[in-house]
């Protein structure tokens, strides 16, 4: 016996319109049969993306960018304690998490989206902006000052509130990109045992990359 699902008005489902949209695109994979049995049988609204684990990783590292902005914020040439608490939270989350997050994505990801859009130079701008941040965040370095010095010069405060705002946009756009553009791309066209592959790289590149941090 077929039965046949009508998805004329959104109104008359008892689930999403998200659902509806799955049903209406006719595509049926396996996989894809399989979630939305899940959804139905769940009750679940939204189905989870394959790239959602990256997603939630940026997600993670969302308020630590927000840190980047607030920590230019903070600088002046009087040096508050709170100040130098930011401007080190600040290194601390670039060097420690969001480059070796940068370097997963240049190992693992990257070469999974090149190979999905049939163009080994379709991330060769988003490497790019990685060697910026790598760049911006040394520089972070060489500026950033001992806690016990409480001043600084206007020079100082400003290349300091420049390399911190400027990293700010930076990554804030460049996530922006990875999530608009790349990540449905992704969802499109990967199965979930190429996705979970994936993952997997860029979870023991990470992890090779901060094995790799000095102390
Ligand atoms: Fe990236
Ligand atoms: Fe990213």
């Amino acid at each position: 016996m077929t039965r046949e699902i009508r998805c004329n008005s959104s109104q008359s489902l008892p689930f999403s319109l998200e659902l509806k949209e799955i049903i209406e695109s006719k595509v049926y994979t396996p996989g894809r049969m399989y979630d939305i049995l899940i959804m139905i049988l769940t009750g679940e609204k939204h189905m989870p993306s394959l790239t959602e684990p990256l997603r939630d990783e940026h997600k993670e590292l969302y308020p630590q960018v927000e840190m980047l902005r607030l920590a230019g914020d903070a600088v002046y040439e009087s040096l508050t304690t709170s100040a130098h608490n930011k401007i080190e939270e600040a290194y601390y989350f670039l060097t420690h998490q969001l480059i070796p997050h940068a370097q997963a994505e240049d190992h693992a990801l990257y070469p999974v989206i090149q190979k999905v859009m049939g163009a080994p130079q379709a991330t060769a701008t988003m490497s790019r902006d990685h060697v910026e941040v790598g760049r911006l965040t040394e520089e972070l370095g060489t500026l950033r000052v001992h806690r016990s010095q409480l001043s600084i010069t206007t020079l100082q405060a400003q290349a300091l509130r420049r390399v911190l705002y400027g990293l700010y946009a930076l990554v804030k756009l460049h996530f922006a990109k990875e999530e608009e553009i790349y990540l449905p791309l992704l969802d499109a066209k990967l199965s979930k045992a190429e996705a979970h592959e994936m993952f997997e790289k860029m979870e023991a590149a990470a992890h090779e990359a901060k094995a790799h941090l000095p102390g």
